[in-house]
C-alpha cells in the first residue's frame, strides 16, 4: 500500500425530506447565492419550488442561472462568472447531476480568476481560488457531489477536459434518494456505469497489498450490479434508489483510491468520445471501458481473475485463468446491455471514419501517454476502438 493523504471535507446530509434545509445550509457559507440548475427536470419534478421556498424561509437573497446542458458546456461557465461578479454572488448552490455541478465548480473557480477560467483545464493555471459551493444531487452517477474533479466542454472546439483542485469539493451535499425517481431508465442506467467505472478505474492497479481497498471496490461494484435492475423495474423503490446514490458517492470519493494508484485510461478515452460526439458520459463507459480490458488484461491475468471471480461470481477456471478474466469482461459487457446501454461504437453511429478525432483528442499526461495501469500510446487508443467497433 502507498502512503496516502485523505481529504474529503464534504458533508453528506441523506435521506428523506433533505432538500428543505438546503436555505438553512446555504446560509451558513454565503450572504449570495447563485441558484444553478440544468435543462428543465428540477422544474417538472417541483424541486425548483421547495428550493426557492426553503432559500426564502432562510432569507437567502439569490440569482438563478439555469440551463446547464449534459457535457456542460464553457460558454455557459463564462456566463456564469459574468453574472456572480456583476451580483456579488458569494456561494454558488448547484441542483442538479455532474454537470450541473461541474458548472458550478468551473464558474465557482473562474470569479475570484484574473484571466480566463479554461486556462486551468488547458494547463496554463493550476492553484487559485473557488467560491465555496453547496449541491442537491439529483442523480447518483458522477459522484461530483464530493469529488474534487471538474469537467467541462468546450463545444466550439470540441474539447471535454477536467481540472482537479481540492477547492472544488462542495461544503455539503444533500442526498435524498427520493429526488431520483424521476429518473428516465437511460440516464438511470448510464449513472450505474459511471459509478461502476470510477471504482473500476481505481480497482485496476499495479499497487499491490491493497486488500481493504479492493474489497470495498468490491463491494460497491456488487452494490450497483444488485440494485440497478431492481430500480430499473420499480423507479420508486427508495432503499434501493438509496443504495445507489451513496454508492455514487463512496466510488468517486477517492476513499477507494487510498493508497494505490488507479488508471483512468478509459474516462480519458470516453471525455474525447463525448467531446467529438455529444455521447452521454456512461454510454461512452460502457462502450469503452470491456475494450480496454480486452486490451489489457493480460498485464495482470491475476487482476482480472480476481475481478471475475470476486464481482461477478464467475466459476474459476484453474486449467484456463485467461478464460476466467475474458468471461468476467463479457459478464460486464452484458450487464450494460441487459440495463439497456450501447456495448459497440456502432450502435451510436461511430465508424471508423471517427476514430482519428478521438484519439487527436483525449488528455494525455505529460510523457504522451494516457493511463496507469498499462501506459497507452495513440497506437493502443486506435486498437481498443477497433475492439470497441
Ligand atoms: O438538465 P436536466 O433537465 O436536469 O436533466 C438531466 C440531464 O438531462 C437529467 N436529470 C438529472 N436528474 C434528474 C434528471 N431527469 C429526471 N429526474 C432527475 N432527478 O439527467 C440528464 C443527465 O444529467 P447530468 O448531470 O449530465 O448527468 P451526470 O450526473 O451523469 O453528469 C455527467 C457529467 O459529469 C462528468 C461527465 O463527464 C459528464 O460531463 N463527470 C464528472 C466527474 C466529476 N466532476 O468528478 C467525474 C465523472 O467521471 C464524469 O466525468
Ligand atoms: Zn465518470
Amino acid at each position: 500500500m502507498n502512503n496516502f493523504r485523505f481529504f474529503n471535507p464534504t458533508e453528506i446530509i441523506f435521506g428523506k425530506d433533505t432538500q428543505s434545509v438546503a436555505g438553512a445550509e446555504t446560509k451558513k457559507y454565503g450572504a449570495k447565492a447563485l441558484l444553478h440548475y440544468g435543462g428543465g427536470s428540477i422544474k417538472r419534478s417541483g424541486l425548483y419550488g421547495q428550493i426557492v421556498d426553503s432559500l426564502r424561509e432562510s432569507k437567502v437573497d439569490f440569482a438563478e442561472l439555469g440551463g446547464v446542458e449534459p457535457n456542460p458546456r464553457l460558454s455557459l461557465v463564462n456566463e456564469g462568472v459574468d453574472l456572480c461578479r456583476k451580483e456579488g454572488i458569494d456561494f454558488i448552490l448547484a441542483v442538479g447531476g455532474g454537470s450541473v455541478i461541474d458548472s458550478a465548480k468551473a464558474i465557482a473557480m473562474g470569479v475570484p480568476y484574473d484571466g480566463d477560467v479554461w486556462d486551468f483545464f488547458i494547463g496554463r493555471a493550476s492553484q487559485g481560488n473557488a467560491l465555496p459551493i453547496g449541491v442537491v444531487l439529483t442523480i447518483p452517477a458522477a459522484g461530483s457531489e464530493s469529488s474534487n474533479g471538474c469537467v467541462i466542454t468546450d463545444w466550439e472546439n470540441k474539447n471535454k477536459l477536467h481540472f482537479d483542485f481540492d477547492k472544488l469539493r462542495p461544503r455539503f451535499a444533500i442526498m435524498n434518494p427520493e429526488l431520483t425517481f424521476t429518473l428516465p431508465p437511460y440516464q438511470t442506467a448510464c449513472g450505474a456505469l459511471d459509478i461502476m467505472a470510477h471504482v473500476m478505474e481505481r480497482y485496476f492497479t499495479q499497487t499491490r497489498n491493497v486488500e481493504l481497498t479492493d474489497r470495498l471496490c468490491e463491494a460497491t461494484l456488487k452494490t450497483i450490479i444488485q440494485n440497478t435492475p431492481v430500480v430499473l423495474r420499480q423507479p420508486d423503490n427508495y432503499d434501493t434508489r438509496a443504495e445507489i446514490m451513496w454508492a455514487g458517492t463512496i466510488a468517486n470519493n477517492d476513499l477507494l483510491s487510498t493508497g494505490r494508484v488507479g488508471d483512468w485510461a478509459s474516462h480519458m478515452i470516453e471525455h474525447a468520445l463525448s467531446a467529438t460526439n455529444d455521447v452521454a458520459h456512461g454510454a461512452g463507459l460502457a462502450i469503452i471501458f470491456p475494450a480496454w480490458m480486452k486490451h489489457v488484461y493480460r498485464q495482470d491475468l491475476h487482476r482480472f481473475t480476481q475481478f471475475a471471480v470476486r464481482v461477478w461470481n464467475v466459476e474459476q477456471r484453474f486449467d484456463s485463468p485467461e478464460q476466467t478474466a475474458l468471461e468476467g469482461i463479457d459478464r460486464l459487457k452484458s450487464f450494460s446491455k441487459s440495463i439497456g446501454l450501447p456495448t459497440s461504437l456502432k450502435e451510436i453511429g461511430i465508424t471508423e471514419k471517427g476514430f482519428d478525432n478521438i484519439v487527436k483528442k483525449y488528455k494525455r499526461s505529460g510523457d504522451g501517454t494516457v493511463g496507469n495501469f498499462v501506459k497507452l500510446t495513440d497506437e493502443d487508443i486506435n486498437q481498443i476502438l477497433e475492439i470497441a467497433k
